[in-house]
């Protein structure tokens, strides 16, 4: 048996983890196999990784010393737990994975589409996520939730147009792929958001 893999995907204070604890409790409850994990991280060394991508430092981290970190974490992440998962049979929710490097090292950052699809193809050898909940919601208001929480991290230091072209670049990967996607309108009050969100429940828990 093979499970399915869910990512949750959007700007800074969309929701997303707030929101994927919620719907891992939703699945419980109806007797999926849920694996709960995040990029970049996800295992021991994986997370190791991330902390070295988030680490403002006092060394400028070249773009493509970023782009290779995203992708050895992810390597990781996939051979160490997502596979696995996904092989007993679990339901693996994924808090960002592949898109969210098209949306930041590519559109924010700028980076070489091509380079991107070069390790894209190398890292993840033709696994997509079943379902992909997009949670949009206007930069400055994301941020301003976000910004409730602790200093920022090397990436949430970026400024506000790199925020809006990820924002846009998560918005055509969606209309690219409906079948995919799943477009949340994060900016609403948590109740609407909440009963969105279980529209989309819902009509997964019929794929079993
Ligand atoms: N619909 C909502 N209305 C108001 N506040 C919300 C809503 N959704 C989430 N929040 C709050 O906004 C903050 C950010 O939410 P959360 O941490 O889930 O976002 P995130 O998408 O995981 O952000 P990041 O990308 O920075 O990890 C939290 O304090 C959360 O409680
Ligand atoms: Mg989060």
């Amino acid at each position: 048996m093979t499970g399915r893999f869910i990512t949750l995907e959007g700007g800074e204070g969309a929701g997303k983890s707030s929101n994927l604890a919620w719907l891992a409790e939703r699945l419980r409850e109806a007797g999926v196999p849920v694996t709960v994990t995040r990029e970049p991280g996800g295992t021991d060394l994986a997370e190791r990784i991330r902390a070295v991508l988030l680490d403002p430092g006092a060394e400028t981290m070249a773009d493509s010393t970023e782009l290779l970190l995203v992708f050895a974490a992810r390597a990781q992440h996939l051979e160490a737990l997502i596979r696995p998962a996904l092989a007993r049979g679990d339901w693996v929710l994924c808090d960002r994975f592949m898109d969210a490097t098209w949306a930041y090292q590519g559109a924010g950052r700028g980076f070489d589409p091509a380079a991107i699809a070069a390790l894209e193809s190398l890292v993840l050898r033709g696994l997509t996520p079943d379902r992909t909940l997009l949670f949009d919601v206007p930069v400055a208001q994301g941020m301003a939730r976000a910004g409730k929480r602790s200093s920022p991290d090397r990436i949430e230091r970026e400024t506000v147009a790199f925020f809006e072209r990820v924002r846009q670049c998560y918005l055509e990967r969606a209309a690219a792929e409906p079948e995919r996607f799943r477009l949340i309108d994060a900016g609403a009050e948590l109740d609407a958001v909440r009963a969105e969100l279980d529209t989309h429940l819902q009509e997964m828990l019929r794929w079993r």
